[in-house]
């Protein structure tokens, strides 16, 4: 039998519920991980296009197919310096295939080299390979082998479950999600572990009293999993995300849901049914890279990334197009807008 989402939804909240009657409440990163990843149930495991025009949100490459040929381009320039035998894109979270589509179509316009591309994502449908491309997909990293080429993410790590702790006086205490008369409530303890505290030195995040930030304690294993996997090559991680020493202008936190297209805080309602997602911390991300032994090649903006590779060219090319509409323009330069686009977005870029 398959249920809908609202009796998916209500399924996955009884058993959080009965969690947290079993053994007393949670911490939200075990909340955030039912609520996305219960299978079956979660929000990324349905088979529901939740990165689509119909979906509760737009990622870059579902955006506008520039974004993932400009990646192509810079991959080809990168695939003819490392000069080796088989050139590997790994992409992790793959989602919908856009990325792959069109990073894929333009590989195979501009270069005779040979790709493997592997999407790796908990739901891959497989896409067309042309002539001199091999399409690998797999539902976790845990079944691909090591390889020699690129490892690529977008908006990847903003989507791992993450503890919360805020500052109250000089304890650090955590968010943890309760029952009270049946519904989730949100209730302040000792943090789960000293890992948390640490994470937030290693940062060098320093919170205001009364304000909150989440702790990736995920990119750790996540990070040290790439580095076993990538025999030599590069790491590029695009995201959203803040530096340590900017954190003071989230108060409350940079957790958000995503619910058809518009955000809301109300993290424990809509279970499953509602993206959860956290801006990455820059400088967390980077501290972690430097001890898994990956060299920092750069980290710049999203909209100067793609400038590099072409971006405002694209731009005036298709300015020129005949018969090119307002909506397709507009969703090209969210691209690279700072404004109200994804320019602002992190590209970081590791080697090894
Ligand atoms: C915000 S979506 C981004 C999708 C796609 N990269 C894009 O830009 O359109 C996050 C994706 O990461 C996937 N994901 C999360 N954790 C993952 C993991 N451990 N392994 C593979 N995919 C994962 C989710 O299923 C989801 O498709």
């Amino acid at each position: 039998m398959t249920l809908d989402l609202p009796e998916r939804s209500e399924v996955l909240r009884q058993r959080i519920a009965d969690e947290i009657r079993a053994d007393g409440p949670v911490s939200f990163a075990r909340f955030m991980e039912r609520a996305l990843y219960e299978p079956g149930l979660g929000y990324y495991m349905s088979q529901r296009p939740v990165t689509s025009r119909r979906g509760d949100f737009l990622t870059a490459p579902e955006t506008h197919p520039a974004f993932g040929a400009l990646l192509a381009e810079g991959a080809r320039e990168y695939a003819d310096v490392l000069n080796v035998p088989e050139f590997t894109v790994l992409e992790q979270g793959s989602g919908s295939g856009a990325l792959a589509r069109s990073f894929i179509k333009r590989w195979s316009e501009t270069t005779q080299r040979s790709l493997r591309y592997v999407m790796v994502d908990f739901h891959t449908s497989g896409i067309p390979a042309p002539p001199g491309v091999t399409i690998i997909t797999a539902s976790s990293l845990d079944e691909v082998d090591p390889f020699e080429g690129l490892f690529l993410s977008n908006e990847l790590p903003d989507a791992f479950p993450v503890h919360r702790v805020r500052r109250r006086g000089a304890a650090i205490v955590e968010v943890y999600v309760g029952l009270h008369d049946g519904d989730f409530i949100e209730i302040e303890g000792q943090p789960s572990s000293p890992e948390l505290e640490e994470w937030l030195d290693a940062a060098g995040i320093v919170l205001a009293d009364g304000a909150e930030i989440e702790v990736n304690l995920q990119v750790e294993p996540w990070m040290r999993r790439i580095w076993e996997l990538l025999a030599r090559g590069r790491v590029i991680t695009i995201d959203y995300g803040f530096e340590s020493d900017r954190v003071s202008r989230f108060p409350r936190g940079t957790l958000l849901a995503h619910y058809r297209h518009t955000t809301n805080e109300d993290y424990l309602q809509r279970v499953g049914e509602q993206d959860l997602t956290a801006h990455v911390c820059w400088t967390a991300l980077e501290e972690i890279a430097r001890r898994t032994g990956l060299r920092i090649v750069e980290r710049v903006t999203q909209r100067e990334y793609l400038s590099r590779l072409g971006w405002k060219e694209w731009g005036m090319r298709l300015l020129r197009t005949p018969f090119v509409t307002e909506a397709e323009l507009e969703s090209f330069d969210r691209l690279g807008s700072l404004a109200e686009g994804m320019g602002g977005n992190g590209v970081l870029v590791l080697d090894k």
